[in-house]
Order: structure tokens, then sequence, then C-alpha cells
């Protein structure tokens, strides 16, 4: 029986073996060996790290095994070289290829080195080495650790970008310093390395600024409310107490900072101005130009929306440009947050700004005057480059949303092109530095798939368009391009598992574009990987979302009749339906080109499949909705 068992283990991990390696962000260059490293609990490896600096990853890989039930030993020297051990170390001569995020790793049967120019690099070796490992070791089940095979290569590896960042809004939901970390955790194992912090907005100001104790006494909480975000949320009673919300303490924001420098990721804090304003105008209203009393918004309706970037705001969220005051508390604000982050960034938001309440208030319209500004552009720009000023004497870097361009832009600044790319190629053409994170390819609150079955918000965004993503456009200096980042607002988020479901797995897709060279993206291969990252989420229990695998339904009008078509981007699969009330699809009808919805009061149900297995969710769409999606 044992026998038996020990055969049926080593197929297992013969299959492991043969299988092509699934990292994400796929390296710059892998060589498979016909070595094979074996992670045995019985006989653990040594982990040994050559310069003192490199202690902390070794204990980072110590503490993963352990998870794994793996009681590796960690030393400086090798207390026993004959034996498996795992070496990291740095390169002597720098290798100018490898840079300061990139790193040489080898798995061979007796032993793993990890080399880098410079510890960030050996950090991000690590998560390669991690994903080397089989799906199940990310488990909490350590009787799948028993002789892991790792397949034996040579990896080169390093970045195409310097900026990789992912946003978290934790303004419209608030994430506790554990939720935080998480999120920078799984950042990291994909070889993140900006985090870019969505501090204040309209529904809460979350950061302490110890010289304006309000903002985060008053401007933190609100009531509490559920439901659709912008719709259907009251606003506040008279005299009702605000109960949902929170702040991190300038202790904790140091300790996320340094949390987050370990794991190789720079924060850089936004703190969103002129607009998006509303909870600081709750603790200070002087601040605007009504100066009269808000609430921290709960998520209730206060601005209408026209079409084409054009809205209203229905209460005032804006700083009053024109109010030396104003100036007073940014520099306050601003040197705290300078204080903070070590980092060189720190973003001024500067989007959506309303300019409805400056247009109409007599003392903004005198200013303006006597500043020779001609319009709300300017005053706008006016504003950012006071801020702008105010940013680099705490000798930080200034970057904004594209609004930022409108009037003209400071110089030094650099834009964040959300709208599109366009304010990207714009701010390059101008000679500024550019983050590309375009609404069109990276942003990760929008509906992944089939609003059936999904939560619907703004806009849809599938994997497959986010993998399309190309930072730097045709004609535009790549010199100007620092990378690209994938943004998660929250309006409609309420938990850290729904924000990793939303984050992923487009953020491996928006990994793969900003550290992997353009010519070795290719979706067939990135999608199987993806597969495998996705028992990794399972075996990890985190949430993920696998929408790619369902059916992309489109429906037509063609001569009166109904037609509709399947789509779905993942290899080796098939597609079942039903359009007569009838299930499971398995025993319907194999997709193979558009078909009629026929009339009458039925559904079309649809799922994917392979070999047999269905794969994602089954979707189910009455008749009436398919001709609403067919006359939109
Ligand atoms: C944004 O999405 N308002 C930057």
């Amino acid at each position: 029986m044992k026998s038996l068992l020990s055969l049926v283990m080593l197929s297992v991990c013969l299959q492991q073996v043969s299988a092509l390696h699934s990292l994400i962000p796929i390296p710059v260059k892998y060589e498979p060996t016909e070595e094979v490293f074996t992670l045995d609990a019985r006989k653990p490896p040594e982990i040994i790290y050559r310069e003192e600096m490199l202690k902390q990853y070794a204990y980072q890989l110590q503490d993963l095994f352990l998870k794994a039930g793996v009681a590796a030993s960690v030393n400086r020297v090798a207390a026993d070289p004959e034996h498996g051990c795992i070496l990291m170390m740095l390169y002597e001569a720098d290798h100018p290829d490898l840079g300061q995020e990139g790193y040489t790793l080898e798995v061979m049967t007796d032993s793993i080195i990890l080399k880098a120019n410079e510890p960030t690099g050996i950090f991000n070796g690590l998560q390669t080495l991690r994903q080397l490992f089989p799906a199940g070791f990310e488990g909490r089940n350590p009787a799948e650790a028993i002789a892991v095979p790792v397949e034996g290569c040579r990896i080169v590896d390093y970045p195409r970008f310097a900026w990789r960042g992912l946003m978290l809004d934790v303004s419209r939901h608030f994430f506790t310093v554990d939720e935080v970390k998480a999120y920078i955790d799984q950042m990291a194992r994909y070889k993140f390395n900006i985090f870019h912090w969505h501090l204040t907005d309209d529904e809460g100001w979350r950061i302490e600024i110890k010289s304006l104790p309000k903002l985060t006494e008053v401007g933190a909480w609100r009531v509490e409310r559920y439901g659709r975000f912008g719709s259907d949320r009251p606003y506040p009673e008279p005299g009702e107490e605000a109960t949902y919300g929170g702040f991190y303490t300038q202790d904790q924001i140091r300790e996320i900072v340094r949390y987050a420098a370990l794991r190789n990721i720079t924060i850089v804090p936004e703190i969103d101005m002129p607009g998006h304003c509303m909870a600081a105008l709750a603790a200070y209203p002087e601040l605007s130009t009504g100066k009269e009393k808000k609430f921290v918004n709960p998520g209730s309706k206060f601005s209408e929306w026209y079409g084409g970037g054009r809205f209203k705001m229905l209460i005032e969220n804006t700083l009053n440009p024109a109010d030396e005051k104003v100036y007073e508390f940014v520099d306050k604000v601003f040197t705290e947050v300078a204080e903070l982050f070590p980092g060189n960034w720190i973003h001024m938001g500067g989007d959506e700004c309303y300019k409805g309440y400056w247009e109409a208030d007599s003392g903004v319209q005198q200013f303006m005057k006597e500043q020779g500004l001609k319009d709300s552009h300017e005053l706008q720009s006016y504003f950012v480059k006071r801020v702008e000023e105010i940013i680099s004497s705490k000798g930080k870097k200034m970057i904004g949303w594209d609004e930022i361009l409108e009037g003209g832009l400071a110089e030094g600044a650099a834009v964040m092109s959300w709208r599109g790319m366009r304010g990207g190629i714009e701010a390059a053409g101008m000679g500024h530095e550019v983050v590309m994170a375009p609404t069109t390819f990276a942003y990760l609150d929008y509906t992944q798939g089939d609003h059936s079955v999904e939560n619907p918000i703004y806009a849809d965004l599938r994997l497959e368009k986010v993998y399309e993503f190309e930072p730097v456009p045709v004609g535009v200096d790549p010199g100007f391009i620092l990378g690209g980042q994938g943004n998660l607002w929250t309006e409609a988020i309420p938990d850290l598992q729904f924000a990793f479901y939303m984050a992923y797995p487009r953020a491996f897709a928006l990994a793969e574009t900003l550290w992997s060279p353009a010519g070795e993206k290719e979706w067939n291969h990135f999608m199987t990987r993806t597969e495998d990252h996705f028992k990794r989420f399972d075996a990890g229990h985190i949430n993920i979302c696998k929408a790619v695998y369902e059916p992309k339904v489109t429906v037509r009008n063609v001569n009166q009749k109904l037609v509709c078509t399947l789509e779905n981007p993942v290899p080796g699969t098939e597609m079942y339906y039903t359009i007569n009330n009838t299930y499971p699809v398995i025993f319907g009808t194999k997709y193979t080109g558009p078909f009629e919805i026929p009339p009458g009061d039925l559904s079309l149900r649809t799922r994917t499949y392979r070999d047999g297995e269905p794969l994602g969710r089954e979707l189910m769409i009455h008749r009436s909705e398919l001709e609403r999606r067919a006359n939109r």
C-alpha cells in the first residue's frame, strides 16, 4: 500500500515537473534544464544569505516554507555545503542588464542560487521562486509540501518599466491596516512596486494630519448607508451620528510604509484636490466658496452626469483657489504627508474638479481678474501650480490625474493619464513624465463579465482587453513613460475579498505588461498560466474572478430576428447552450456559430466546458433582457 502511494506521489510529481512553468509576469529569459530540486519536509533545505541586508528575505522565504510545513534553517554561511541549500547573494560586479530590480535564478538538483545587483532584485527573484512551487504550496495543507519538486531552470529577469502600480481607494471603503497589508502582499507576489494609496475623497479623509485634527475627527466618519453608491443612499438625517469610517494614525502609516518597503513597494500617497474634497470641507467648511456646513458623503447622489465627462456637483466639494487660507491648509497637509512617506512622489489628485461654484462666486471672479486668469481652467492651473510649488518645497515630485494639464502644467510635474491615453500622449509631448492608467485598459473597478452574474458598474473591462494594454503609444518617446497602473476604486467594493475579486486576475495582465518584454506577451500562454494562478488563489482562499471562462454574449437584431453570438478567449474550451428552458446545458447544443433566439418566455442558458468539466458560472439571460441589449 505504502509503495503504491509513493508511486502515485511520484507520478503526481513527474506530471508537475513536466508542466511548463506558470510564472506571472513571464520572465525575460527562462531556460529549462534536466535538473529537479526537491523541497522535502523530511530533509528541509538550508536557506543561506551572504550579505547581511539579505537576511530579511531569507526569513521571508523561511516563513513561506513554514506555512507549507517545511522547517528550513536560515544561516549566513552554509553549515553543510553538501546539503541542499537555497543561496541568495549580491553580485560583486554590477550586471547592468539586471538594473536595480532584476535577478538571476538557477534551480539545480542540489541547490537554488538567486543573485542580484540589489536587495530589491533578490526580493523579486524570491517571488519567482515561490511561483515555481506547485499551486498547492500556497494552501494551508502541509501534506502537499512533502517532497515538492521544482523544475530545474536558469532565469534572467528584469522589469520593462520602473512604475508598476496598483491603486487602492480607501475613502469609499475603509480598509483596515491588516487589509492594506494583505493588498500589498498580493501586489508584491506579482512584482508591482508602486502602491498608490488614494487616501482622501468625498466619502472620507483617511490620514491623520496632526496640525488639522478635524480632518479625521470629522472627515473620517460618515453615516452608514447600504445600497447602490451614488443613487439610492439617503443623505444623513439631521443629528444622525456618523458611525462608518476610520483613518490611519501616523504610526500606522509609518508601519505600512515599512511593511511595503520590505516588499519592494514604494507608496505614493494621494491627497485629492481641489475637487473630491467634501470630507475635508465637512471638517473645514470655511475652505469652500460657500463656507456652509457640509457632511461626509455616505455615497448619496450629489452629482449629475451628462455624458462626455460633463457633470455638475449638487453640493460644493471644491477648495476655494482664491483663498490664501487654502494654500496654508495645503501646506500643512503636505508638510506632514512628505514626512510620512519616504518615496519621491506625492499625488495631488486634480481630477473631476467641478468649476460651477468658482464661476458663481464674486470673490473668485474678482481674484481671477486680479491674477489675469481668463477662465476657470486657468484658475485650476493656477491652483495646481501653487500646489506643485508646495510639494516641491518639501523635496517631493508632484503627480496628478490628467486634468492637471488643463490650462498649463508646472514644469517637473508628472501626469497620470486616466481618461484614455490622450492626456499621457499630450503630456509626454510637452516633456512631462507620464504614468498610463487609462479607463480603457486599467480600471479594475469596471465589470469583468456578463451583467447577469456580475455587479455592473460604470463600464465593462474584460481580462483579454486588459492584456492588450500597451503603455507606450506609437510615436511617443518611451523615455517619458514611467510605466502604468491599475486603479481600484471602491464605490461598489464593500470588503477586502471582493477587492481581490475585482483586482485579480486583471492585475496579472497589468503585471505582465509592466514587467515583461512586450515581445514575450502571448495571450494563450498567459491564460494557461492564469489558470494555474486561479489554483494558487483558491489554495490560499483568496477571491479571484473567473469570468474570463464565461461566454461573452452578444445579441443583434438581424431581419427582425434576435441573433446571438458566444465567445470566450480561453484555449481548449467549448461552449454549450440551451434556448428552450432546459438544463444542464451540456445536454444542449455545442456552440459552433451565431444562432437565433426564438420568440417566447424563455432564457438563454450557456456555460463553458473543458473535457466535460464546467468552467466559470452558467449564465441565464431572459429573452426580454437579450432584446433590451440588442436594442441598446
Ligand atoms: C478618476 O478616475 N476620477 C481619476
